[in-house]
């Protein structure tokens, strides 16, 4: 694989949220992999800030260990290390007091790009914001990053979008919504948009139906009491499924603009339709012997919340119009898998009697593991014995076919450099946001108000039977889990 690795313009990135666990698991460690890879210049400035005291020292200790943990030996070396953790130093800020802030003006160059990454409770992003331009910290070039959760429902995530319009311009503000980093998702748009042979069948016409399906193994044990306030639909439907969504059925935009592609998916966002309450299943997992069940991890005997969702989703639009979307998610499933299949139509007519294994294609795009993509074909199978067909799948693991000696980048590699190239595409704007939760709030007020109990469902399991019927009733089945089809 040829390495295109250009470097970015110098920066100082004021990271909040230095100690937290987001940082120590992903930014930093991303941020070393660039430096490692030569993206990052030499005189670049990582400034972290939080409320505790620490000396810069100490700073650099914690990211030594945060590279040992996170990055790969391949790419730890003592001198590159060295020459990181001096780029990066340290300031205890107090986000709602006068705390800190001096120090921070005269930390940051007026010459270099600026980044405020907020990687802090969002309680704070509006207090933050409006101590930057107080203090005359942030300016034209400066650039806003937020972590999600971009609110709980429409109207907190309208005053967060207010309060952070306060004090910087929408062209400023990255928020971020790690899938779109991944590979593949960026590939979804290259598979679709530069190639000829999928986009004339990418629509209701050829395409059956649509299955995204984000599958993890881990259950919420360590941030229980953030995800029982939260769930699957709030935690991964609204923003990360709801983004592979828009990016398999979006029109092409007629640029690879940041706002021409945002104004694309915001259309499909607009498109959807409300969903009723026999179309989405909600499920919890149980205990199973050694590992707690999900409510024991969530500390709340009583809760309701879900740790598995499963929705049949419908667009109204030309393209979509009798294509359903089914969107699956959840934890302590049985194995770790993000994926979107895109099932094709059978034949409209087939002329061979015996066509035993024969189904109709299915595109599988896939995020990971194994990043890449296969095309489920049918063929005759080889020798006498008249026309058998079987299905075979014509498959690339991008890794192979690109002959990639590397690890595959991090998605916060590429989404933070992106912040420094001043490149929004990869990050939602403050009105997808919203449309998102809108379509996403009557369907949790729905359930708030029935206080269902969410299905019991086993861990290791695909979660819960009724997940299941959702597709059956239609007359359709679950791609399998464990690869099959
Ligand atoms: C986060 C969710 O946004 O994404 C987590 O809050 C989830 O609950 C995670 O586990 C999944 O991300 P990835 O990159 O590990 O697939």
């Amino acid at each position: 694989m040829v390495s295109r690795t250009i470097p970015v313009e110098t920066f100082d990135l004021v990271l909040f949220g230095a100690t937290g666990d987001l940082a120590r698991r992903k930014i930093l460690p991303s941020l070393y992999r660039r430096f490692h890879a030569g993206q990052v210049p030499e005189d670049a400035r990582i400034i972290g800030a939080a409320r505790s005291d620490l000396t810069d020292d100490a700073f650099r200790k914690d990211i030594r260990a945060a590279i040992d943990e996170f990055v790969s030996k391949a790419k730890r070396d003592g001198p590159t290390i060295d020459a990181f953790v001096e780029r990066c130093s340290y300031i205890a800020i107090d986000a709602k007091g006068d705390g800190g802030w001096s120090e921070l003006k005269s930390a940051v160059r007026d010459e270099a790009i600026k980044a405020f990454y907020f990687s802090v409770a969002p309680s704070l992003f509006g207090p933050l914001a409006a101590k930057l331009r107080e203090n005359g910290i942030a300016c034209e070039n400066s650039r806003l990053v937020v972590e999600k959760p971009f609110g709980t429902d429409l109207e907190t995530a309208k005053t967060l979008n207010a309060d952070l319009a306060a004090s910087f311009d929408e062209h400023q503000i990255y928020r971020i919504d790690h899938f779109l980093g991944k590979e593949t998702v960026q590939n979804l748009m290259a598979v679709r948009f530069a190639n000829v042979l999928f986009e004339p069948l990418w629509n209701e016409r050829y395409i059956d139906h649509v299955q995204i399906t984000v599958a993890e193994t881990v259950g919420v044990g360590g941030r229980g009491s953030y995800y029982d306030t939260s769930g699957a639909m709030r935690d991964m439907v609204q923003n990360h499924l709801m983004q592979l969504l828009c990016l398999t059925a979006m029109e092409p935009p007629t640029r690879f603009d940041p706002d021409m592609l945002r104004d694309e998916k915001l259309k499909v966002i607009k498109a959807l339709d409300p969903v009723p309450a026999e179309d989405v299943v909600r499920g919890q997992y149980k205990a199973d012997g050694k590992e707690p069940s999900y409510r024991e991890d969530a500390e709340n005997e009583d809760s309701l919340t879900e740790s598995f969702v499963a929705l049949k989703v419908g667009i109204s639009n030309w393209r979509w119009k009798h294509t359903p979307f089914y969107l699956r998610t959840g934890k302590r499933m049985t194995r770790r898998l993000s994926e979107i299949v895109v099932q094709f139509k059978e034949t409209p007519h087939s002329i061979f009697e015996r066509d035993g294994g024969s189904k109709a294609n299915a595109l599988t795009i896939r995020l990971q593991p194994d990043e890449g993509m296969d095309l489920s074909v049918t063929i005759k199978e080889p020798g006498p014995g008249g026309m058998r067909l079987v299905n075979v799948p014509l498959d690339m693991t991008f890794a192979d076919a690109l002959g990639a000696e590397d690890e595959i980048p991090d998605a916060y590699e590429r989404l933070i450099m992106d912040v420094i190239r001043g490149n929004q595409t990869l990050f939602m704007r403050g009105d997808e946001v919203e449309a998102a939760w809108a379509w996403t709030d009557p369907i949790i007020d729905a359930w708030e108000e029935r206080r269902d109990r969410p299905h019991a469902y086993a861990q290791g399991s695909v979660g819960p039977e009724e997940a299941l019927m959702l597709l059956h009733r239609d007359g359709r089945r679950w791609r399998d889990l464990e690869g099959g089809s």
